[in-house]
């Protein structure tokens, strides 16, 4: 099966944004992380990353009758994006909703998801190792059809 990994705006910096909250492992890591997961659950992978809401909703459309599953990690769109909310509403396969920091131990404004209540599943807090649980969720999703 294909699984897009989706990324959104300042996860470009992993590694030496905020490191006390993300961490020191930077998006290649996570990358590594997530194509190890995929081949080792025998799927393709896709990986991205984009500062712009567009090329995230670009992306999620064109993911439609090709990829099988999707993990996003939306970052700041999560609390302001309707566009994002309905582009994967259309996708129509299952997704997992993707954040390294536990968001409901944060501010206030990051415990809104425009996402969450059309999610398969949610994860946060548990750093980039969630990205693993996250392709391990929607690959049990995608091979329950
Ligand atoms: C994040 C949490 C968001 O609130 C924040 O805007 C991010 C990253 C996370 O992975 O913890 O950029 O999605």
């Amino acid at each position: 099966a294909l699984i897009c990994v989706f990324n959104g705006p300042n996860l470009n910096m992993l590694g030496t944004r905020e490191p006390e909250i993300y961490g020191r492992e930077t998006l290649k890591d996570v990358e590594t992380l997530c194509a190890d997961k995929c081949r080792t659950l025998g799927h393709d992978m896709r990986f991205t990353q984009s500062n712009s809401e567009g090329d995230l909703v670009t992306w999620i459309q064109e993911a439609r009758g090709k990829a099988d599953g999707i993990v996003i990690n939306p970052a700041a769109y999560t609390h302001t994006s309707v566009a994002i909310r309905d582009a994967l509403a259309a996708f129509g396969g299952p997704f997992v909703e993707i954040h390294i920091s536990n968001v409901h131990a944060r501010e206030s404004f990051r415990h809104k998801s425009y996402l969450s209540d059309i999610a398969s599943a949610v994860i946060c807090g548990c750093g980039i190792a969630g990205y693993g649980y996250a392709i391990d969720t929607v690959s049990r999703l995608i091979a329950k059809g």
